[in-house]
Formats: structure tokens, sequence, C-alpha cells
């Protein structure tokens, strides 16, 4: 890309993020094409956590609950033990520093599972669950040295990840808006 063209997708982004206005209801639909979206179908997909927790729901989930929620509606593709179901890939494992264990922050499980778990009814579990499995998860792949687990948005950011070490922050990210929303990008897999 040249620096003109890179200089407009840059202006592009800018102005879609901080024209006021220009969301939802408020755009014009050219050519009759298409249809406006509301207010409550856009909050149904904003549903993203940030790295700093920023959109993590009230709420806690217990281990406990969560071991039997996984046991329920999770293990027939990541198996019993966590250990992935042939299958479904080596995308199904979670344990293992590949998994699980590679994140750098706990926030990314509570969006990821949130989003897209199960695979076979994605955005089915509750925020309440979805806390719960994320405790039965940090326990069961080692990341907590505990029997159980409460997690609720406050202890959820307390959590270590074993990897965090190994990523850097890209502070050279070109297109992203604030240090908050800067990505962790490099991973050195062990
Ligand atoms: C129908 C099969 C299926 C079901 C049911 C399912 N998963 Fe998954 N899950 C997968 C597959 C396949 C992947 C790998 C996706 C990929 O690699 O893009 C995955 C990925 C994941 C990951 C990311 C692992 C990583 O490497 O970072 C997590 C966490 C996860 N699932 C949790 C769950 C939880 C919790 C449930 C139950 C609520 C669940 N899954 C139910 C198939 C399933």
């Amino acid at each position: 890309m040249s620096n003109s063209q890179s200089m407009r997708v840059m202006y592009l982004l800018l102005t879609l993020t901080i024209m006021p206005g220009c969301q939802g209801d408020n755009l014009p639909l050219p050519n009759d094409f298409g249809t406006k979206v509301s207010e409550t179908e856009i909050q149904r997909w904003n549903i993203d956590i940030h790295l700093d927790g920023e959109g993590l729901p009230d709420g806690q989930g217990h281990s406990k609950a969560g071991e039997v929620l996984f046991i329920k509606d999770c293990a027939m593709c990541h198996g019993l033990k966590l250990g992935g179901v042939r299958a479904m890939g080596a995308g199904s494992m979670l344990t293992g520093m590949r998994a699980i264990n590679k994140l750098p922050n706990a926030t990314s499980l509570f969006d990821y599972i949130r989003r897209a778990m199960p695979l076979t009814d994605p955005g089915t579990l509750t925020d309440e669950e979805t806390y719960a499995l994320i405790a039965y998860l940090l326990i069961e792949t080692d990341v907590i040295s505990q029997d159980e687990l409460v997690l609720d948005r406050e202890s959820l950011l307390k959590i270590k990840m074993p990897n965090k070490k190994n990523y850097l922050i890209d502070t050279s990210a070109r297109f992203m808006l604030s240090e908050k929303h800067t990505l962790l990008v490099v991973n050195i897999d062990k």
C-alpha cells in the first residue's frame, strides 16, 4: 500500500470511529439496499472484552458449577480430561502451552468462550456460566493451583497467566487508537 493509500485508510478508520451520528439509525440507506441495524441488534454483537477487563459483566461462577457444565456441554469435543478429541482436531486440546496456558490474559477466555462456545450453539452461555467454566478450566489446566475457585469481574482480572511474560507489547501498531487497544502480538511458544 502506498503512503497516500494508507493515509486514506487511516482517515476513513478515524472518521468512522469518531464521527458522531455515524452509526445505526442515523445512517442513510443508499439505493434501498440492506436494512437498518437497530440498537438492540448492535448490543447483541457488541460484547467484546478488552484486555484491561472493560466489558466484563457482573455476576460470578463457581468452578464446581463449571465442571458440571463442561461435562454436559463441552467434553464431547474437548475430552473429559481436556486433552481434545481426535475428530475435532488439535484445536480441541485445552491443555498444554498451545491452548489456555498460552494466553497472556484470562479476560480473552471470557470473550472467546461466551462468543464462540459451545461450537454447536455459540452465544447461549450466560455470564455466570462463562465465569464458572473459566474457573473450572483454569484449575484443570493448572493455571490456578486450588481445588475450588469463584470468579467474578475483579477476581478474573487478578489471574496471572503463566505465559504472559513471553508476550511483548507492540507499541508500533499503527491502527491502534489507544494504549488500551494495543495488541499483544509476540508469542514465544515453548
Ligand atoms: C462441537 C464441538 C465443540 C464443543 C461442544 C465445544 N467446543 Fe470449544 N472448541 C472446539 C474446537 C474445534 C475448537 C478449536 C477452534 C479453533 O481452533 O479455531 C475449540 C476451542 C475452544 C477454546 C480455545 C482453546 C485455545 O486453544 O485457546 C476454548 C477455551 C473452548 N473451546 C472452550 C469450550 C467450552 C468451555 C465449551 C463448552 C461450553 C466448548 N468449548 C464446547 C470445539 C467445541
